[in-house]
């Protein structure tokens, strides 16, 4: 071997070298810098509100800021595109859903990222159960009321784009009960909110986080919550079965991923702050008043998530495909 291919080579293993002890060394000092949290709707919806509650905790527990970026559009899928886009170095993460990281799948047959393959899931943030709710005026009392009136009726229902958790709850409901509506897209369910407040749209499928408000000062009517168990957050609310239609089954759900390819270490504290944060008595209080239900032990954990991703990409992809034949 030539001098000069032995030195190359040896100057390569440097580099190597050099390359592996500075990851190692931005691991073992992470976080030195703000990290960015993106919100794949617009702000004042459920993600945004589940996002900005644990971020301040978690901001504390990593001794860095921890920002929001509120990306909009396309059901949340500009945005998870973005994310799995970022350098994967645990400053750039983002707050996903059922609709996101499961029911997209479903609804775009080009979807530019796998949720379950593009992604390091760090945990669970909370279940957010979903209600049916309409405006304030809507002529019906009752969920069987409901259906009648929307099934005779070409009322206007707001989502927040397709494959969205309002979008895909309210396709699985139209079908449910043969409703055709006109349909209103919004960048998130906090703009909808505000059109269904204004009376501009008669009805979304909406998760408890925002509703919560609205329904204890009568400002929105709901019909029903898809979950087995009233919610503590609104005792009133029957459930689905109780309303007449039990086949409207199911909660969403808010979690934290990182790109592909972020270090194991950096995942496990980024999910270690989040435990935390979800163990925080104000915290809690705060997200627990709003009626999202906390994940315990095993729940928190990095493969719970991905198990969860799983189940929900075959479940959703089975409630969402036939229906857009
Ligand atoms: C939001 O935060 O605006 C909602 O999660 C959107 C949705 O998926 O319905």
């Amino acid at each position: 071997m030539s001098v000069a291919r032995t030195f190359a080579g040896a100057l390569v293993g440097l580099f190597l070298i050099a390359g592996t002890t500075d990851r190692a060394a931005a691991e073992a000092n992470y976080p030195t810098r703000p990290i960015t949290l993106i919100v794949p709707f617009a702000a004042g919806g459920p993600t945004d509100i589940v996002a900005r509650t644990i971020s301040q905790h978690m901001a504390g527990t990593l001794g860095q800021p921890v920002v929001i970026e509120n990306i909009a559009g396309t059901g949340g899928t500009i945005a998870t595109i973005r994310a799995k886009r970022s350098t994967p170095d645990g400053y750039t993460i983002i707050i996903g859903h059922l609709g996101t990281h499961a029911a997209a799948v479903a609804v775009y047959p080009n979807l530019a990222y796998d949720p379950s393959s593009d992604f390091e899931p760090i945990g669970m943030v909370a279940g957010t159960p979903v209600l049916i709710l309409a405006r304030k005026d809507f002529p019906a009392n009752d969920l069987v009321a409901f259906a009648s009136y929307v099934k005779a009726n070409r009322a206007r229902m707001a989502h927040a784009g397709m494959g969205s958790v309002s979008y895909s709850f309210c396709i699985f409901l139209n079908h449910l009960i043969g409703a055709t509506p006109e349909f209103t897209a919004f960048n998130g369910t906090g703009p909808a909110m505000k059109a269904l407040l204004a009376g501009q749209v008669d009805y979304m499928c909406d998760q408890i986080v925002t509703a919560v408000p609205q329904v204890k000062a009568t400002a929105i009517k709901a019909y029903a919550i898809g979950t087995t168990e009233r919610s503590p957050a609104l005792p009133d609310v029957p459930t689905s079965e109780e309303a007449g239609l039990p086949q409207f089954r199911g909660s969403a759900w808010n979690a934290l991923f990182a790109p592909k390819g972020t270090p194991k270490p950096i995942v496990e504290q980024l999910n270690s702050a989040l435990s935390k944060a979800l163990d925080d008595d104000r915290t809690r209080k705060e997200l627990v008043a709003l009626g999202s239900v906390l994940p315990e032990g095993d729940a928190r954990s990095p493969r719970a998530l991905a198990d969860l991703v799983k189940r929900e990409i075959a479940r959703w992809s089975g409630i969402l495909q036939p229906l857009a034949r």
